[in-house]
């Protein structure tokens, strides 16, 4: 049997035992047992060392275009692979719904808290139309995708080696070209056979042996013949587990003084971005955004023809987009900080449709904001895998974790991945779509290919040791926290894919399998492009720690 076939024993994947209980919030646990099939967990299982290869079982988390690229490679090469997707169709961001998600709780809720709602128990639930939509909203919490929604990467940068964008493609397409575009990948390359729909993970750890992964999931069902909507769990065992949950599930609310008050007294007004639909309720009216990312910037634009004024408030951050993007209706103020609550209750019941909220926002240079009527909370998503709630400490700062844990107090990084892709303490666990400030979909990509080639047992990890310290160099030169997964820095993102494709074809051309692919030329040259693009609109770029594409 070839290497390629048998797949590399990795010598120290089965023997950890993963921490039971960190520090997590366990409230978000579903009550759902309401079909369950037997654990087939047991002590049965044979003792035999796992390894990666050919033979391998593999559950890929997510359907959005990390999952599809993941799922499509390593079907590619020969491994069993189920793909489970919390809503009814693949391509995450990219699907617009029109129902927003849920408001998330404005009070603190740690990393680990996630964004799966509780959901009522019972077997069978039935209800009119609206009640069910409600129940699939907290099943599977739509996205961010809003109706205006368009690439900003241009799209010869947004290819993969699944397939190409449809001829005559322009640079920049709406968000139903690009869930069209994840779909026909999925399509092409027999996800549709693979995928459970509705299926919502929601625990995966370890079986008790060491030598598998349990994934427990969540299937929401309806069916014409029986009326209602059925859940029901299942726990099945894989050998590997790829996570490409993405990370703008969770949306981070900012602790300020006030805010959660407001919230409760004009529930309507205060929204965060992820809620995001179209400018239209926002017309004449004056508008707070909170952040100054992509998603502020956005937001303001397309408020630019429909809102009477809009303010941007920034707290100067390293990534802030420049002023200048901003329409002429909107200005950059200062960090908020507090809201001022109106003084009687009755002021609030009174509020009509356009009267401003009856307070005042106070800014840190000493500004007061009055006659808002709406704000806009764009201050980006918590970093959070709740079914991973082992590799979770709420409690951990983001400087000190320890060498298990993945997510820290704060969310803002993945911890203990190799490459951005291997948790290195246990490489059957690995992560697609971790990078940021990259073009996503190729990106995306290259890590699958990667990924794929090491789940086949045709190209070998190195030591956890060497996983480590080339882990903690990496630490030690971009520090730990938002910069440390971005690729922003010229060059950095070319590098990495090389250094990928480096490292997997110096044991692909020993075990007689297909190299890994680096940038094509065509994409070098439109990559330049867009740099030299951005250098120009935002000299932050130039310096190598500045915004760019994504
Ligand atoms: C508003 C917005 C605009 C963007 N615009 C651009 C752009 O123009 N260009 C660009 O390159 N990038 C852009 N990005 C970045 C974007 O995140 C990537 O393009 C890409 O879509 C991320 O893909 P993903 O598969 O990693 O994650 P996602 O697209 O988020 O997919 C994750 C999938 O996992 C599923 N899932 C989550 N939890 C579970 C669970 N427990 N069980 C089962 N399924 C689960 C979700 O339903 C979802 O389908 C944008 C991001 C946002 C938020
Ligand atoms: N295609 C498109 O046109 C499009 C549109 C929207 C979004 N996107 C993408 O979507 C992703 C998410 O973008 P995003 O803008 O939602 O999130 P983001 O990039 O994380 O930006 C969040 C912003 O909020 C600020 N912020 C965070 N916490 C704050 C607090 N407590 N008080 C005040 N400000 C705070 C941040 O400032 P600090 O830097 O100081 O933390 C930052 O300016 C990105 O990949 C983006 O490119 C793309």
């Amino acid at each position: 049997m070839s290497a390629a076939t048998a797949g590399f024993s990795h010598p120290f994947v089965a023997h950890i035992p993963l921490k039971a209980d960190r520090h997590t919030h366990l409230e978000r646990q579903i009550p759902l047992p309401l079909v369950v099939n037997p654990d087939p967990d047991s002590d049965s299982l044979p003792h035999r060392e796992v390894c990666f290869g050919v033979d391998k079982t593999v559950a890929v988390i997510g359907s959005g275009i990390s999952g599809v690229c993941a799922a499509a490679h390593l079907l590619k090469h020969g491994l069993s692979v189920t793909v489970f997707e919390r809503s009814d169709g693949a391509g995450g961001v990219w699907k617009f719904d029109e129902r927003p998600p849920e408001d998330p709780p404005y009070d603190y809720r740690p990393p680990s808290y996630g964004d799966q709602h509780r959901i009522p128990t019972g077997a069978v639930f039935e209800g009119g139309n609206a009640d069910l939509s409600n129940l699939e909203v907290r099943f599977a919490p739509p996205g961010p995708c809003y109706a205006g929604l368009k690439t900003n990467v241009p799209t010869p940068l947004m290819g993969t080696a699944l397939g190409d964008w449809p001829e005559g493609s322009p640079a920049s397409v709406s968000h139903s070209d690009a869930l069209q575009y994840i779909r026909s990948l999925a399509k092409k390359s027999g996800l549709d056979a693979v995928t459970e729909f509705n299926t919502r993970v929601e625990d995966v750890r370890k079986t008790s042996d060491g030598l598998k992964w349990k994934i427990t999931t969540v299937t929401m069902e309806k069916s014409d013949r029986i009326p209602g909507t059925r859940f029901t769990q299942k726990v099945r065992i894989f050998d590997l587990v790829v996570v490409a949950s993405g990370h703008y599930n969770m949306p981070r609310i900012p602790q300020i003084e006030g805010l959660s008050e407001w919230k409760v007294s004009f529930p309507d007004r205060v929204i965060h971005s992820k809620r995001y639909r179209n400018p239209e309720k926002y017309r004449d009216q004056n508008v707070l955004v909170i952040g100054a990312g992509v998603s502020a910037t956005d937001v303001c634009k397309e408020l630019g023809d429909m809102s009477n004024k809009t303010f941007q408030s920034t707290r100067n951050g390293r990534f802030d987009l420049p002023a200048s993007a901003l329409p002429p209706n909107a200005i950059r103020v200062a960090r908020v900080e507090r809201f001022v609550p109106p003084e009687t209750k009755s002021e609030e019941s009174a509020l009509g449709n356009n009267q401003p909220i009856p307070g005042s926002v106070i800014l840190a240079d000493g500004t007061v904001l009055q006659d808002i009527h709406q704000v806009v909370i764009a201050t980006g998503y918590i970093v959070s895998y709740p079914f991973l709630p082992q590799l979770h400490s709420d409690t951990t700062i983001d400087a000190n974790p320890d060498d298990e844990l993945v997510v820290t107090s704060d969310g803002i990084m993945t911890h203990n991945l190799h490459k951005d892709i291997f948790y290195i303490k246990d490489p059957t666990l690995a992560f697609i779509g971790v990078p940021y400030h990259v073009a996503t979909f190729s990106l995306f990509d290259f890590q699958a290919q990667a990924l794929a080639r090491v789940f086949a047992g045709s190209a070998k990890l190195p030591t956890e040791e060497e996983m480590r310290r080339e882990y903690e160099e990496r630490v030690g030169i971009k520090g730990r926290g938002r910069f440390f997964h971005s690729l922003v820095t010229p060059g950095h993102e070319i590098a990495y894919v090389k250094d990928l494709a480096e490292w997997v074809n110096s044991y692909v051309k020993g075990t007689g399998g297909i190299p890994m692919p680096t940038h094509s030329e065509e994409f070098l040259k439109e990559y330049e492009v867009l740099k030299t693009r951005l250098r120009g609109l935002y000299p932050e770029v130039a310096k190598g720690d500045g915004r760019s594409q994504e």
